[in-house]
């Protein structure tokens, strides 16, 4: 669960830099999107080589992901034998010791995400969905997508799945690692960084669709 977390996080910070390449503009931005990412390692590897190698990742992290996901879940419910989870509560903690809010939200949260993946890739590569128009231009799609306020709103509420499922989902992959030596979720200095990085990178991501909304950018 630990590692192929990690990997899509990586993808995540990649992916989150690249966007941000919006700011500079539809060239910079469909430049980078149909002609640097599609030539990565050209010509050692084909035209598009490398991304196909990614997508291939990503796809395995993904089934890795939740198939670790559902084993816990059911270890976690025979463990609590099958009362609803109250094993770890006592009246210090009582939501259980080594718990937080997002933790208790990893597996609805986890199923927002996935759909919103679903979504999202269905948007941005085939112009099979497209919200506000089709057009071979990336930077036109996200534009036109993000100028209607329900597209915002479904990615607001994405983007929220994505920050609470990294705050406890970093935190949790770095206990199982080895990282994490406190005996408490407060007492641990990863906490705080594990929030900082989700904050950058639901800010980072939900900057585009607001910067389109609220202030027009692209328009
Ligand atoms: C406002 C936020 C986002 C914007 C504007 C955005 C934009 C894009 C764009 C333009 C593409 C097409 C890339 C290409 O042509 O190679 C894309 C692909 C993709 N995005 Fe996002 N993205 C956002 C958030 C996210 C998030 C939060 C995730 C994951 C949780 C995600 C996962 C993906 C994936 C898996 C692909 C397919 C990549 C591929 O197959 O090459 N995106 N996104």
């Amino acid at each position: 669960m630990a590692v192929s977390g990690l990997i899509m996080l990586g993808y995540l910070l990649v992916h989150m830099y690249g966007n941000l390449k919006f700011f500079q503009g539809r060239e910079k931005f469909d430049g980078y999107l149909h002609e640097t990412l599609p030539h990565m390692f050209y010509p050692y590897l084909p035209e598009g080589g490398a991304l196909w190698i990614i997508r291939v990742l990503l796809i395995l992290a993904l089934v890795v992901h939740a198939y670790a996901a559902s084993t816990l879940w059911r270890r976690n419910k025979a463990a609590a034998g099958y009362v609803g989870g109250k094993r770890y509560h006592t009246t210090q903690h009582k939501t259980g010791n080594q718990r937080s809010y997002s933790s208790f939200k990893m597996l609805w949260g986890g199923v927002i995400l996935f759909l919103f993946i679903i979504g999202h890739v269905a948007q941005m590569m085939p112009n099979w969905l497209s919200p506000g128009g089709a057009s071979d231009s990336k930077y036109d799609r996200v534009v036109n997508g993000f100028e209607l306020w329900w597209v915002v709103l479904l990615y607001t509420i994405g983007l929220v799945a994505v920050g609470f499922h990294l705050a406890h989902g970093f935190w949790s992959a770095l206990t199982t690692l080895g990282q994490n030596r406190s005996s408490t979720r407060r007492g641990s200095r990863w906490t705080l960084i594990s929030i900082a990085l989700a904050t950058l990178i639901t800010v980072g991501f939900i900057s585009v669709p607001f910067a389109v909304l609220f202030f027009g950018a692209g328009s």
